[in-house]
């Protein structure tokens, strides 16, 4: 974005924009050569392959996304590369759209506006689009991390208890302020009304939601995913809901994007979007300011800002 760029030109840094359109993984690859810095995407698999197109003299690689499931830090770290990250300055955007989709998915607010632009005859009527409260209910969060926590204090202005599971526990302050309660991941699923993920993805929370953990839901819960696709499995997602395990999931992510399997097109209890938990004007600029004031530092032999590994 356009922020950040002028960061880098009044940095004094020769800038390379590849164009989105020509994209291909060996378009890229033919461009990262001689590159100092490389401002990268969640699209960019940033492996081997990718660090010898860009050669030695690389220094660092800075994921415009909080997520850095992209890159290899293995092999960054065994070539003294510096990969950051952009934290923070997303959490507020990406605890909103959770919330939105929250709201839309329990109030079937999608599957209402669908039917009304399909110009349905429609008058107010007690069974008509009737959905499920939220107060009262219990919230479940995996992993209560910056946007975990974001998302946790808003469930609880709706009037929802928090409880939550992950491996870095709430301080006491935190957990008194926003009520939480630590419980296990499997009481986490046989309590909570909706189980909401803000765990990096990461071999060990790999299809971390599968058949097993979708079996322990209390049938007619609702799953929301705004953290990456690959922690749930896809498949057993589709079987939750047609059992009605689940009565009804988010999704802002996906196993394989773009792709979108049918099956979740098919149903009107699944609100779906395009990967946008980030995507509001101020939260990308400020993505882009970071991303590149990491590259300024790094390039001038400072430490990173947002350093991971
Ligand atoms: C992230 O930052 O990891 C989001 O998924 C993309 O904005």
């Amino acid at each position: 974005m356009a922020s950040g760029i002028k960061i880098l030109a009044e940095a004094g840094h020769q800038l390379d924009q590849l164009d989105a359109a020509l994209k291909t993984r060996a378009d890229v690859l033919a461009q990262l050569g001689g590159a100092e810095a490389i401002c990268t995407s969640l699209l960019d698999q940033v492996d081997a392959e990718f660090l010898d197109a860009a050669g030695p003299q690389l220094k660092i690689v800075a994921n415009v996304a909080v997520g850095f499931n992209n890159i290899d830090l293995a092999e960054c770290a065994a070539r003294g590369i510096t990969v950051t990250n952009t934290p923070d300055v997303l959490t507020d955007a990406c605890a909103d759209l959770t919330i939105g989709l929250l709201l839309m998915v329990t109030r079937r607010m999608g599957e209402a506006e669908r039917f009304l632009r399909a110009g349905n005859r429609w008058r107010f009527s007690m069974n008509l689009m009737v959905g499920s409260s939220l107060a009262g209910k219990e919230f479940g969060i995996i992993g209560a991390g910056r946007i975990g926590k974001a998302v946790a204090s808003r469930a609880k202005a709706f009037g929802m208890r928090i409880i939550y599971t992950g491996n870095h526990p709430m301080d006491a302050a935190e957990e008194q302020a926003l009520q939480a309660e630590f419980v296990s991941l499997e009481e986490l699923l046989g309590r909570a009304h909706v189980v909401s993920p803000h765990c990096p993805y990461n071999p060990s929370t790999h299809h971390l939601l599968s058949d097993e953990q979708f079996n322990m839901l209390t049938p007619g819960s609702y799953l929301i995913n705004t953290a990456r696709g690959l922690v749930v499995d896809e498949d057993a997602l589709i079987r939750a809901l047609e059992s009605g395990q689940l009565a009804g999931a988010g999704l802002d992510v996906y196993a394989n994007e773009p792709v979108v399997p049918q099956a979740l097109l098919d149903r009107e209890d699944v609100v779906l979007l395009p990967h946008i938990g980030s995507a509001t004007l101020e939260t990308r600029s400020m993505m882009s300011d970071l991303a590149a004031s990491n590259v300024v530092e790094v390039l001038a032999g400072r430490p990173a800002l947002t350093q991971v590994g």
